[in-house]
């Protein structure tokens, strides 16, 4: 082991939008149920909150940032407005002051299958260039640092048994070499937020590897959650830590266990913290020092709020938790104090017209909307005539319909004047086996057209 020491920045979905590349999206002409919602929070990100972020990270002057995929918001207009917009955001990062590498995303292109110029024309060269060579001609690769080893993944074009995956094998087998081996994709190895949001094929391919060659953490972001947590592989504890440069800094950050359930089996995982998305933009500042790691987790104009260390080959501990406050566990608050009720839920192609009906304490109380990709932004307003129904402990019951569905993350939410007040947060329910390959998982089976019941409790 050396005494190499180096500081880098790894930045998650970024999201960049050109307003003129989504005159589509914009005049409401939608591809998906949230594209219109998506593409205009994005935009307002992108203009009021990514140039600030941009300037604090090139303030921090590391030696190089990974930006682990979405580098745009992507699915544009036509293929000149996608390539404007990638254009775009490219220019922007060289407000970093710094090389950047690019872990790919869904949102930036797929090669070999749709709008891949954005990717051929701008993320190949500028990784090339970061590297030192000519353009790249696919979206994996490896570069070593100081002793250590860097290994970036693309899973946008990622096949069980491709090319990839022996460069996976091979890479991973000379791994022992390095001081340490820093690992980079788009989607989680483990999901901890959004059930079933990543690539099967993909995670079993990298935890296999990962089991025998231990890496010193692994950096993604998909699901624009900041989660920092330890998982078990093999005989060693690998970091996932999760970031996006999405969210408003004004906000109060949401903590991810008042609004979804923690999927991991807790025996195999250790939970540091974990934020909604939306919230707490941030990123990860990582320096090494011969053996010894440190991971910072920093916030928008919030400073460092959480940290986490190791040494090689040793179990990180977390050194610093962020401070923010919780929304459940608290008492329902008195009706005098409730200015708007809602109830949360998350879930996958729950997609029949007029929703799945809604019972609160055995009141019909409406429908949800559509729910999909697992979005856990999705909810329904509960009208004040049903307030009164409310109890610290409440039946909720949702009466599924015949088409193969998977659906929960339910959470009361109450407003009052000083914030949000959350219930219980309920476990998923899927009604059929799409998910059944991924083994053991907190998803309760129930049949095609079941009314699911779940308990929510306030205190
Ligand atoms: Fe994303």
């Amino acid at each position: 082991m050396n005494n190499h020491s180096l500081r880098f920045v790894v930045m998650g979905d970024l999201h960049y939008v050109q307003e003129q590349s989504h005159r589509e999206a914009l005049s409401g002409r939608v591809k998906g149920v949230t594209e219109f919602a998506d593409v205009t929070r994005n935009l307002w990100l992108t203009r009021n909150v990514t140039p600030e972020v941009i300037a604090a990270i090139a303030s921090l002057k590391p030696d190089f940032v990974i930006q682990t995929g979405d580098i745009i918001q992507g699915h544009c207009d036509d293929e000149e407005s996608g390539l404007r917009e990638m254009k775009e955001a490219m220019e922007l990062l060289e407000g970093l002051k710094a090389p950047v590498f690019f872990a790919l995303g869904t949102h930036d292109g797929v090669v070999g299958k749709r709008e891949e110029r954005q990717v051929k024309q701008f993320v190949y060269p500028a990784i090339g260039k970061s590297l030192g060579t000519g353009p790249l001609t696919k979206g994996y690769y490896t570069f070593e640092k100081s002793g250590s080893l860097f290994i970036v993944l693309d899973y946008t074009t990622f096949v069980k048994h491709n090319d990839q995956a022996e460069f996976i094998r091979d890479t991973f087998a000379e791994s022992g070499r390095y001081d340490h081996v820093f690992l980079f994709a788009h989607p989680p190895l483990f999901c901890v937020g959004r059930p079933f949001f990543t690539h099967f094929d993909f995670v079993q391919t990298v935890l296999a590897q990962a089991a025998d060659y231990p890496v010193d953490a692994y950096f993604c972001g998909h699901t624009h959650n900041q989660i920092s947590t330890l998982h078990k592989v093999g005989e060693h504890w690998l970091p996932q830590l999760k970031s996006s440069v999405l969210g408003y800094p004004d906000r109060p950050p949401v903590h991810l266990s008042d609004v979804r359930a923690v999927l991991p089996d807790p025996a195999g995982m250790e939970y540091g913290w974990g934020y909604l998305e939306d919230s707490a933009p941030g990123w990860w500042e990582i320096t090494v020092r011969g053996e010894r790691v440190q991971a910072d987790w920093h916030v928008l104009r919030q400073g460092v709020q959480g940290q986490l260390c190791w040494s090689r080959g040793e179990k990180a501990v977390f050194t610093k938790m962020p401070a923010f406050g919780k929304t459940s566990g608290l008492p329902l608050p008195p009706a005098s104090e409730i200015r708007g009720v809602r109830l949360r839920a998350a879930g996958s192609n729950c997609k029949t017209p007029n929703g799945y009906r809604v019972t609160l304490n055995g009141r019909d109380i409406g429908a949800l909307p559509r729910l999909e990709y697992f979005d856990s932004r999705q909810f329904m307003e509960i009208e004040p005539e049903f307030w009164p129904l409310l109890n610290n402990e409440n039946a909720i019951s949702v009466t599924t319909e015949a088409e193969p569905m998977c659906i929960g993350g339910f959470v009361l939410e109450v407003e009052t004047a000083g914030g949000w007040i959350r219930s219980t947060v309920s476990d998923y329910f899927a009604n059929t086996g799409k998910w059944d390959h991924w083994g053991k998982h907190p998803v309760e089976k129930i049949s095609e057209g079941t009314t699911a019941q779940v308990h929510l409790r306030f205190v």
